[in-house]
């Protein structure tokens, strides 16, 4: 067993998460055939194991893995044996393989780094269709006859929580868990409108300027949704028409979830939200115009409709995460893309979002029992403190806010934090004064009205 340990343990310097091709983590069975299996040793045999392990593994989740551990039996030992062995056989091919792809790796790593840099020169060198005098290309997918198609609701502001720009911005952050809950027909509207809205257009629909920049504003995507919980919308998957600011339904897809998540590597969180935004690129209507310069572009444009995502949802209450792990293939399969003249380059699920309820401000009085030293999760420059249930809590604009961690006067240390709050009260005055490693950042004061 000491011996499969140690070949184990070696294994583990080649990657810690992947071992042999699989991958040991919570979403994985094999896991929890491992832990079961660290479970049986006893404490001592599994100190044996984890010693061997390189320092910089962190050893939290096998040690807690190996919690009620008891005497192994004989049994229990043979089963070890045998599956790290069988582990550690197969690992040594897995090796060879990976070192000689990293040679291959290592070698594409500089030519493709040009791929980052502006080279806007090819265009200007070749004959290209626009300048060829072949027709723009149409910039919105046609509808085809006898589609099911839905008008979207005009954008109705009474659907914001959040409009201050500050505290969105400050909010965002990546989501990755959402209420079950449906998102409605004007919040989706509305996070339609931010990504792609249409604000200016030629008559016949070939140019647009839009609520995201776009290089030359070819604007060189479509947007598909795949709906799982929108009021008003039946689960499958969908286009937006954004100079109609139209829904086409396309087709419904049996178990939309599971598939949704299985395309994205198995990122379960990617399918469990209300809707999957998934953005393809038609890269001709770039390429057009800019030929071999085009791909540069179409990738810095891509970013811009994921972060207006983000911040619109933080806006309504909802959340979302950029999603770049995915299987080409199996996107380009879920919505019937042909891989070569339109397939998909960006990801994003988005649902609702828990938002503490509305907190209520004290009167001074309320607040001197609370006088002493605070620890702030962040650097925080926002000033608004509110007291809920003995507790402080500061403000980062409506309905967010973070819980002020008490540390007391005399405990106070600045190596505790990044940055520590004082919160005293004199007369009917009180002050606060932010601190950011050791030194005064802000200080405020407010009296009672
Ligand atoms: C291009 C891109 C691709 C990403 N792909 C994934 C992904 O596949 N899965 C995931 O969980 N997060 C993904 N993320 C989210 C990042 O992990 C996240 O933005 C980062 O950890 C910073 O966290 P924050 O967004 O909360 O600030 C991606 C982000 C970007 C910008």
């Amino acid at each position: 067993v000491l011996k499969s340990i140690e070949i184990l343990s070696n294994l583990s310097r080649i990657d810690k998460i992947v071992f042999d091709g699989v991958v040991f983590d919570d979403d994985h069975n094999e896991t929890e055939d491992f832990y079961k299996l660290l479970k049986t040793l006893s404490e001592t045999e599994l100190d044996n194991f984890l010693s061997l392990f390189p320092k910089d593994i962190d050893l939290d989740d096998y040690r807690k893995g190996a919690g009620n551990s008891r005497p192994v039996t004989e049994d229990e030992l043979g089963i070890l044996d045998q599956k790290f062995v069988d582990i550690a056989g197969k690992s040594q091919n897995k090796r060879k393989e990976l070192e000689q792809n990293t040679i291959r790796v290592r070698e594409q790593l500089m030519e493709y780094r040009e791929v980052l840099k502006a080279d806007f020169k090819h265009y200007e060198n070749a004959i290209t269709d626009q300048t060829a005098g072949i027709e723009v290309p149409p910039a919105q997918k046609a509808v085809s006859a006898g589609a099911e198609v839905y008008t979207l609701p005009e954008i109705d502001t009474a659907i914001f929580t959040e409009t201050d720009i500050y505290a969105c911005l400050n909010n965002r952050r990546s989501r990755r868990s959402f209420k079950e809950e449906a998102l409605s027909l004007s919040e989706l509207s509305f996070l339609l409108w931010a990504t792609q809205g249409v604000k200016r257009k030629s008559p016949d629909n070939r140019f647009s300027t839009r609520t995201v920049p776009s290089g030359g504003s070819r604007h060189p995507f479509e947007t598909y949704l795949a709906v799982h919980d929108v009021t008003g919308l039946k689960p499958g998957i969908y286009r937006y028409q954004p100079f109609d600011n139209q829904l086409v339904f396309l087709f419904p897809v049996d178990d939309l979830r599971n598939k949704t998540g299985k395309a994205a590597l198995d990122q379960k969180f990617v399918g469990n939200c209300a809707v999957t935004f998934i953005w393809s690129a038609i890269p001709y209507r770039m390429e057009w115009r800019y030929t071999l310069d085009s791909r540069k572009i179409i990738l810095q444009d891509s970013g811009h409709l994921c972060q207006n995502l983000y911040i619109a949802c933080e806006a309504i209450a909802c959340g979302t995460c950029a999603i770049g792990a995915y299987d080409q293939k199996l996107f380009d399969e879920l919505l019937k893309l042909d891989g070569t003249d339109e397939f998909v380059v960006y990801v994003a699920p988005v649902g609702k979002v828990d938002k503490p309820a509305p907190a209520v401000k004290s009167t001074v009085d309320e607040l001197k029992r609370y006088c002493g030293v605070y620890r702030c999760k962040e650097k925080m420059l926002k000033r608004e403190i509110l007291q809920r249930n003995g507790s402080l809590f500061y403000s980062r604009g409506e309905g967010s806010e973070s819980e002020l961690e008490y540390i007391g006067a005399d405990k106070f240390s600045m190596a505790d934090a990044d940055a520590t709050l004082t919160f005293s009260i004199d007369g009917s005055s009180w002050k606060m004064r932010l601190e950011i490693d050791g030194e005064t950042s802000l200080e405020f004061t407010a009296r009672e009205e």
